[in-house]
């Protein structure tokens, strides 16, 4: 099963809002829609809404073939939808240039190529995220996990939970701990479901436990993804990775970001160039309809957090294994890869 795919002219997107009570695809046909499937985190994940944007630019160029301007300005407004995740405006720079230079037709190629390019860098990565944690840990695994960076976040296999799946098809893997995610519950909702479905054993825990399962012994890696990582190998991902990383060095165990060569943004130096997407109070002062603080209580809903370089053990991408801790550096092809 595909996350996001294009048929008949429409982007076709499963519904991660719905998740895990009702598997629902979204049958997407005008940039508002696509739009609002990224701000309400219908269609969420680095990887996931990169591959949102360069489908969007082809949905686009279809709805406005006459009217440049027009497209121009939507476009934008695609690329804008979200801030933190490099991938989104990534996707929608690929394709746009790809219009520019040859037109609409070009442009769904590429989007298409994206799409496809998605699924093989994730395979690739999780193989070598796999592969480096046996050689680095041992041969039996336990993985700690935060937010969902699995099928869902992409277009069907994952990052962090590709190399879950990776371990998993190698006889690997021992268990999965993942932490809930507060406030939208990535970690509770899709990837608890994802780990359900792949059969894989796992426990939920409270995003405050996390520091208690790495001091406990429980886990040998600490696994995630990154919605961007920069020139210097800091790593912006889902609020919480920070205050885990911190936990993981305290306590000896490795911290491995799984991601793309899309999520590494060179033209960025480092986590404190990034823009922190700040979300609506509601989801923290809320849980569904029910109010959890006193109307009007002031909020800083930060979506992502700053996980800087020397915390970070071991970057894998789909072509090199990035050693921030150790000197290593996104942008030296000679660091220690
Ligand atoms: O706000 P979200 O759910 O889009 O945040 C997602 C994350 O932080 C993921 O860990 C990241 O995008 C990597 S997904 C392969």
């Amino acid at each position: 099963m595909r996350t996001i795919d294009w048929q008949d002219g429409l982007i076709v997107a499963i519904d991660q809002t719905r998740l895990p009570h009702e598997v629902e695809f979204l049958r997407i046909g005008t940039v508002d829609e696509l739009i609002a499937a990224i701000r309400s985190l219908a269609i969420r994940g680095a990887p996931a809404i990169g591959v949102a944007g360069a489908l969007g630019v082809a949905l686009a160029a279809r709805l406005h073939p006459d009217d440049p301007a027009r497209l121009r300005r939507v476009v934008d407004a695609i690329r804008a939808a979200r801030p933190t995740a490099v991938n989104l405006a990534w996707g929608v720079d690929r394709v746009r240039a790809r219009l520019d230079a040859e037109g609409a037709e070009a442009a769904l190629a590429e989007a298409l190529a994206v799409l496809e390019e998605d699924v093989r860098c994730c395979r690739a990565l999780s193989e070598r995220g796999a592969r480096w944690l046996v050689e680095t840990v041992g041969p039996q695994v336990a993985v700690q996990t935060h937010c969902n960076a699995g099928a869902l976040a992409t277009v069907e296999w994952g990052t962090a939970l590709g190399v879950v799946r990776s371990l998993q098809e190698h006889g690997a893997l021992t268990h999965v701990y993942a932490s809930e995610t507060r406030p939208l519950l990535q970690g509770a909702r899709l990837t608890v479901w994802e780990l359900a479905q792949i059969g894989a054993p796992h426990t939920l825990v409270v995003d405050s436990a996390a520091a208690s399962v790495l001091a406990a012994g429980l886990v040998d890696a600490v696994v995630v993804g990154a919605d961007r990582i920069t020139a210097n190998g800091d790593v912006i991902n889902k609020v919480g990775t920070y205050p885990l990383a911190l936990a993981a060095a305290r306590a000896g165990v490795p911290m491995v970001v799984a991601a793309p060569e899309s999520t590494v943004d060179l033209a960025t130096a480092t986590g404190r160039d990034v823009h922190i997407e700040v979300r609506a109070p509601e989801e923290i002062t809320a849980l569904g309809a029910a109010a959890v603080a006193p109307a009007g209580t002031e909020t800083l809903n930060y979506a992502f957090d700053v996980t800087p370089a020397d915390l970070v053990t071991a970057i894998v991408t789909e072509s090199r294994v990035i050693l921030p801790a150790d000197g290593g550096r996104p942008d030296d092809p000679t660091g220690r890869a």
